[in-house]
């Protein structure tokens, strides 16, 4: 019995939608356990790329069942486009896909909300994507949200219109213009309830017991990264659940001793979207390389990616509060080209050089320390060997597993899923 855990380490869209993809033939279940259609899972074969936002990312395979966890905040109208978009590779949905009756349900007016909350905000913004997700989770924690259970009862209307009501009065509250039409909205909420409705929902922490007893192969999908989580990332510049480890355990109420492999995803370099501390982020030619060469654009919003070097001191900390027991490492080839690569080793930090993450990272008190190294020039989306890849590349990866002491066991050349290197154990290499 055991459940393998996959999250990113970084601030998000480190490829992990790729990385279940390829890992999907190994397990019976793929389950996403927190976050919602803020996260853009890309996933790219046959000439095709693919965004899931809800949806886990194996449903694309015939053997695996994909459940959405009681941790993860479902938009019904985000979720009927995902579902058109499927339709047209005849996937029987029906027969993968199960929703957790606990899951909670983001509202039109949750998306109100968070436009409002964000305007009022003025610079101090976070970024948001704008998915109702912050005012969707503060419903769940405030003990008023409505849950996908409450849809299969009788009276749910009246449960919506209360609560949509008062988020209405909360609108009211933020002093900003914001020109909306709530019956369209209810309209389209509407038929995404339908389209949730014929989906099976089920108690998904007992379907994920029995199957753990059965001896199925569980793969917990993450969304975002852990320099977001509501408790250890950049707070307040943040989303609103627990991206790390943990979150995986509340999110489908798996006991943390059933936890078994921890797979942590990054990508060579660092990128985040919206706003808040980046210490390693590039405004110069280099940055605008990566962004250009790693085609750094948000799935979910389409806007552009700061980008900048691999910060160490973050990865080492995320890799820690997850526990991480293997390292996949993602954009490799992005980096192909540069005569050098810098890694951010330690802060300048008020006078001191320090190795951890401090309380107050914004961007006037910490100044990244740089280790450099050379690059290589070889284009590596070819490859299919890890023994193939140029020496400089070897040399950073070493650096990286001697510094996070865990082992990078994939290196992704490119967004197809047949670009994936897969590296041996040291002892077998
Ligand atoms: P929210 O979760 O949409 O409220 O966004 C909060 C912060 O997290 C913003 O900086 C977003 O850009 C960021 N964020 C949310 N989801 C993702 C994601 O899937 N990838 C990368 N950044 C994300």
């Amino acid at each position: 019995m055991a459940v393998d855990l996959l999250l990113g380490l970084q601030w998000g869209d480190e490829g992990k939608g790729k990385i279940v993809d390829v890992l999907t033939r190994n397990y019976d279940i793929i389950a996403r356990f927190q976050g919602g259609p803020n996260a853009g899972h890309t996933l790219e074969f046959d000439g095709i790329k693919h965004v899931l936002h809800t949806i886990p990312s194996g449903i694309f395979h015939e053997n695996a069942a994909n459940v959405v966890g009681n941790g993860v905040v479902i938009d019904p109208v985000i979720f009927r486009k995902e579902l058109q978009n499927l339709e047209k590779f005849n996937i029987d949905i029906s027969s993968r896909l199960l929703i957790s009756r606990k899951a909670h349900l983001i509202l039109p007016t949750h998306r109100l909300l968070d436009a409002a909350s964000e305007a009022a905000k003025g610079k101090a913004k976070i970024g948001s994507t704008l998915k109702g997700i912050g005012p969707a989770y503060m419903d769940k924690t405030g003990r008023n949200g409505m849950r996908v259970g409450d849809l299969e009862l009788d009276g749910w209307r009246d449960k919506y219109r209360a609560l949509a009501n008062k988020h209405e009065a909360m609108i009211q509250f933020y002093d900003v213009d914001l020109q909306y039409n709530l019956k369209e909205l209810e309209a389209e909420f509407l038929l995404g309830v339908q389209a949730l409705k014929k989906i099976p929902i089920i108690d998904s922490e007992e379907y994920l017991y029995q199957a753990q007893k059965k001896g199925k192969r569980i793969l917990a999908e993450g969304a975002q990264g852990s320099m977001l989580d509501i408790d250890f990332g950049t707070y307040p510049y943040v989303t609103s659940s627990n991206t790390t480890a943990a979150g995986a355990c509340t999110g489908l109420g798996i006991a943390p001793n059933m936890i078994r492999e921890v797979y942590g995803i990054f990508k060579a370099y660092a990128t985040r979207v919206g706003s808040g501390p980046f210490p390693t982020e590039l405004f110069d030619d280099d940055g605008a390389r990566i962004a250009r060469i790693g085609n750094e654009f948000g799935a979910t919003t389409g806007r552009p990616r700061r980008c900048g070097w691999l910060d160490l001191v973050a990865l080492k900390y995320a890799v820690r509060i997850n526990g991480v027991t293997q390292l996949m490492m993602m954009k490799a080839d992005v980096l192909s080209g540069m005569p050098k690569i810098k890694v951010c080793t330690a802060y300048h930090y008020k006078g001191e050089v320090i190795e951890h993450l401090p309380f107050n990272i914004e961007a006037e008190n910490v100044t990244p320390v740089y280790t450099e190294m050379p690059g290589w020039s070889q284009d590596l989306t070819e490859l299919s060997e890890a023994d193939a890849l140029p020496g400089p590349l070897k040399n950073y990866i070493a650096f990286l597993e001697q510094e996070l002491e865990v082992p990078v066991r994939i290196v992704s050349v490119g967004p197809d899923r047949t670009q994936t290197i897969q590296r041996q154990p040291a002892e077998s290499q």
